[in-house]
């Protein structure tokens, strides 16, 4: 589920796909490979453990991998440990398909056997390397590598991505999906595949974006989509509009960092253009709904995971404030397989910055057989969940690189509370009410800004809890998501234990691991539960805990029992999480940093998730 970039062309195919892959590098992955189809017409396999340096390392010399059509992959292990012999790209027993392949093949065992009865033979733990020994099984039967593909995709059942290349056809690429993102770059006289479009911008911008069984071939100069049942697919060519520099640390060490730092003007890019000043409402014309559709909503269900999932319960609390219509929050991975209630007149969300997580995906297509209307929110234009929704909004960040998603969960935080505006005035709310909430919007872009001019002040309290074991999350209300979040986020990439909680439910349980080698992480800010939070960190003060405070400026009381407090600017109570997160994500990235980690590519994880 990590990388694909595939070349054919009249250039050297071996930098082209390398540069391709390591532009992928920051969705996470365990190793690299790729294939070349030399001056010779045969196919070479390179492929390492580790980083993508250790493959440019072990190739030889540049004349050895020179050719004009090659593939190139990055594995996150599904079946089989990452080594050498589990990395990609596969090869078919009789050594004439090579392939790579991002995603799960499911009924592998299955296929297996029958393959080995067939004579076929496996050099690899994957499952991966089944669709290999299939597509050389069905080339003996059709002698086309389209059709032995074809054939092959009508017995797997999971996801993929794949890319093709064959020894008996030496002047051609097969690319295919299923569940999995695959994207055919157009470019003069050469053409790319690619699972991420970050891949190949700086060679072309013009792309067409295969859907689910859908299969492209490309050779002598041009290309020809068709799919699993033999029709011809006229697919429509995208133009990216986002060009290389979004792509590119800047001065920043890490793109987490980076993304961080962007939030005044990504959350400024979520309501810009949004906002009808003089009805103090919201236009949101992605959701494809009338005014008249909109009023009927009775209850709302928002999917999602994760990160996404954080944002949602902080959606639902706006939501339901402004709006007064009850919202549930459902983890996708859950909402899938649990025969899910949805009565008439309920809007559905799936919020996805990637746009592709196989579990979110799936839980969107429950819904729609069952007839409920789902839209998206996502931030990848184009990507699966954006394209089967029924209707949406795009959250404008940017791409988002790190794999700790930061920028993102603000933006949908940003479009939730719109969502509410748009709602709330339609059910619940007066213009002058709108106006206000909305008034206060526009302010959060600089009080973002404030905070993050305190980097310093909280890496020197990162440096207090950088070898802690353990933290706690206390957050109530609203703010309780943000401690969620807050303890993702430092677990995701400094590898501590974290948990986080709602602050009176410690004295039900987690206070017994209270001791003076505790951080507590606490947002304690001035709104109708102060004074109860205030008590339950007395609590934890009484128990030796140390207390890292996140309270609103001018507030004197928590630092009287505070180890370190954190002060952000007040604002409207339902809209404190676009503030007090931005203390979190920074906490958890000093940590990391400060433990010598890789912020950008935490250990087993991967950008976007498109497996089960
Ligand atoms: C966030 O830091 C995570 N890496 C992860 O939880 C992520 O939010 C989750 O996988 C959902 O991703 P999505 O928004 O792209 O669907
Ligand atoms: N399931 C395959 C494997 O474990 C592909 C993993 C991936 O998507 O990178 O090799």
């Amino acid at each position: 589920m990590c990388g694909i970039v595939g070349y054919i062309g009249k250039r050297n195919a071996t930098p082209i796909i390398i540069e391709g892959i390591k532009r992928l590098e920051y969705r996470g992955y365990d190793s690299a490979g790729i294939a070349i189809i030399n001056k010779d017409k045969k196919i070479s396999v390179f492929k390492e453990k580790g980083k993508i340096i250790e493959l440019e390392r072990a190739l030889p010399k540049p004349s050895e991998t020179a050719g004009n059509i090659g593939i190139a992959h990055t594995r996150w292990a599904t079946h089989g440990e990452p080594n050498q012999a589990n990395a990609h790209p596969h090869t078919s027993s009789n050594n004439r398909i090579t392939l790579v392949h991002n995603g799960i093949i499911e009924n592998y065992k299955n296929l297996k056997s029958k393959l080995e009865k067939s004579g076929y033979t496996f050099s690899s733990e994957t499952d991966s390397e089944i669709f290999a020994n299939l597509i050389d099984f069905f080339l003996d039967k059709t002698n086309s590598l389209t059709e032995a593909v074809r054939e092959s995709m009508k017995l797997v059942e999971g996801t993929y991505g794949i890319a093709v290349l064959s020894n008996d056809s030496p002047d051609q690429i097969v690319a295919f999906r299923k569940g999995s993102p695959l994207i055919l770059g157009i470019g003069d006289d050469e053409f790319f595949v690619c699972s991420d479009v970050s891949a190949i911008i700086i060679h072309t911008k013009k792309v067409i974006y295969l859907q689910d069984n859908e299969i492209v071939t490309i050779k002598n100069n041009t290309f020809e989509i068709t799919n699993v049942h033999n029709e011809n697919i006229k697919a429509k060519v995208s133009i990216v509009d986002w060009d290389v520099s979004s792509i590119d640390k800047g001065d920043f060490p890490h793109f987490m960092l980076k993304e961080i730092f962007e939030q005044p003007t990504t959350v400024k890019n979520a309501f810009r253009g949004r906002i009808v000043e003089k009805l103090s409402t919201v236009r949101l014309g992605g959701l494809n709904m009338t005014g008249e559709e909109l009023r009927k909503v009775q209850k709302i269900q928002i999917i999602a995971c994760g990160t996404s999932w954080h944002a949602a319960l902080i959606g639902k609390n706006i939501i339901e404030h402004l709006a007064r219509i009850p919202v549930e929050v459902e983890y996708a991975s859950e909402y899938r397989y649990k025969n899910p209630i949805i009565p008439i007149e309920t809007l559905v969300f799936v919020i996805s910055q990637s746009g592709e997580t196989a579990d979110s995906l799936a839980a969107l297509r429950e819904a729609q057989a069952r007839g409920a209307r789902v839209l998206g929110i996502t931030n990848t234009i184009g990507s699966t969940i954006a394209r089967e929704s029924d209707g949406g909004v795009y959250i404008h960040a940017g791409t988002e690189i790190g794999v700790a998603s930061t920028k993102a969960f603000t933006s949908q935080v940003t479009i939730l509370s719109l969502l509410a505006v748009l709602l709330g005035r339609m059910k619940n709310i007066s213009p002058v009410y709108g106006m206000e909430f909305i008034k206060e919007l526009h302010r959060i872009p600089d009080k973002i800004q404030r905070i993050l001019d305190k980097n310093d002040e909280i890496e020197k309290i990162a440096e207090t809890i950088k070898d802690s074991h353990n933290a706690l999350y206390l957050g109530r209300g609203v703010n309780f998501p943000v401690a969620l979040e807050g303890a993702l986020k430092l677990k995701e990439i400094s590898y501590l234990h974290a948990e986080g909680y709602p602050a009176a439910e410690m004295k039900h349980g987690p206070i017994a691991l209270i001791d003076e080698n505790m951080p507590v992480i606490s947002i304690a800010l001035k709104d109708v539960i102060y004074e109860k939070i205030i008590s339950n960190l007395q609590e934890v003060k009484a128990r030796n805990g140390r207390l890292i405070t996140i309270a609103t400026e001018g507030d004197n009381v928590v630092k009287s029992f505070s180890e370190n407090v954190i002060y952000i600017p007040e604002t409207v109570p339902i809209l404190q999480p676009l503030l007090s997160v931005i203390p979190m994500q920074l906490l958890a990235y000093h940590v990391a940093n400060l433990r010598g980690l890789d912020v950008d590519q935490p250990r087993n994880l991967a950008k976007s998730v498109t497996v089960e």
